[in-house]
């Protein structure tokens, strides 16, 4: 141990902080001894708060999409969002949901986790070593073309990013969505003593998760167990992150040919703005009079009325703020029940009282 300490300490000093995070996982394998924040924490100039209200924003369900945060009956559901997985680079799905502590894998005995298995999806991860968050099973089969696992993704919580795999599916019944390992949950909230019964309930941790094989952590970087070179997840997060948010013009440097990309995506999802969408609102496209389906397709406190954007001070049957799932209350666009909030069913593709 001391000659393993004191070869480390060489290292150190020879080459610094990069060959620092190359690490041996079992060192970091400890529930309150886990790799640092900043070995997996978003570069100072990714756009944090621009991504996450841009986040809040996406309204496009993929399929199988929404899942309740818990297993509570009457648990707010969650919808995982497509708006943002046709990009060519930073492509990803998106979602809003609660923060749960998952332990399985290597370290399923954790506190408050008498249920946990011995495996992840794709090894059996060290909860406390692994920023990993889980995904609903039925969401990770539906997509396991460009879901391979082990994919790279963000997650912003209490105004922070960290980066981490998708490690984990959620096979219970129902499947929740909200979830990630202990090491991402106690770094994103550190003063809460999260543990495997005690998760961080509120639905504002905002979930991206980089879609495609070239966003898979690689196996030089991970093996069965641990995250074996925190500065392979930390570059290639923030080369994605960063071409996603040049492809919402979050930052400067968007080519013209992400710009059409974005074009065409909100081209879709808007069905064709027609009427004036104002330029002085934060979501530009997405102002006053601009086409919409839904409240999350208007920009701020802006209410989608009779299709298209208006201030929610105005006349009219807006969507109504007043349920639970903001964006899925009565008269919000729906396919089925499962996108409507509460007891609300979908009808005519409305959500509306049962
Ligand atoms: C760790 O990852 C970085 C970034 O991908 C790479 O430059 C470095 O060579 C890797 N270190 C080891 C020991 O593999």
């Amino acid at each position: 141990m001391a000659i393993k300490s004191s070869v480390l300490a060489a290292y150190l000093a020879l080459f610094g902080s990069t060959l620092a995070q190359s690490v041996d996982g079992s060192q970091y394998n400890n529930p309150t001894a886990g790799p640092p924040a900043s070995f997996f924490a978003a570069a100072t100039t990714v756009p944090v708060a621009a991504l996450q209200s841009a986040a809040a924003k996406a309204s496009t369900a993929a399929k199988d999409a929404t899942y309740p945060i818990n297993s509570d009956g009457g648990a707010p559901k969650v919808t995982i969002h497509g708006d943002w997985s046709s990009f060519s680079e930073g492509a990803a799905f998106v979602w809003v949901a609660d923060m749960d502590v998952d332990c399985d894998g290597l370290d399923y005995k954790c506190k408050g986790n008498p249920d946990g298995q011995p495996g992840t999806n794709f090894g059996a991860l060290a909860a406390y070593e692994v920023p990993f968050f889980v995904i609903p099973d039925k969401f990770g089969t539906t997509y396991q073309n460009i879901l391979p696992g082990n994919n790279v993704g963000a997650v912003i919580c209490n105004g922070k990013m960290f980066y981490g795999i998708y490690g984990d599916s959620d096979g219970d019944t129902p499947q929740a969505i909200g979830e990630a390992s202990w090491l991402m949950a106690r770094t994103c909230f550190p003063n809460d003593d999260l543990n495997g019964n005690s998760g961080h309930g509120a639905v504002d941790v905002t979930y991206i998760l980089f879609t495609g094989s070239d966003a898979v952590l690689p196996s030089s970087a991970l093996n069965k167990n641990y995250v074996t070179n925190f500065s392979t997840l930390r570059s290639m997060g923030d080369k994605l992150i960063t071409a996603l948010a040049k492809n919402l013009n979050l930052v400067s440097g968007g080519g013209s040919s992400t710009s059409t990309t974005l074009t065409t995506q909100v081209s879709t999802t808007t069905s064709s703005g027609t009427g004036s969408t104002g330029t002085s609102c934060s979501w530009a496209g997405h102002c006053i009079g601009s086409s919409c389906s839904s409240d999350s397709d208007c920009s701020d406190n802006l209410v989608c009325t009779s299709g298209k954007c208006a201030s929610s001070g105005s006349s009219g049957g807006s969507s109504g703020g007043s349920c639970s799932w903001a964006g899925h209350c009565a008269g919000a666009s729906c396919s089925s029940g499962d996108d409507c909030s509460d007891a609300l069913v979908c009808s005519s593709g409305k959500c509306a009282s049962a």
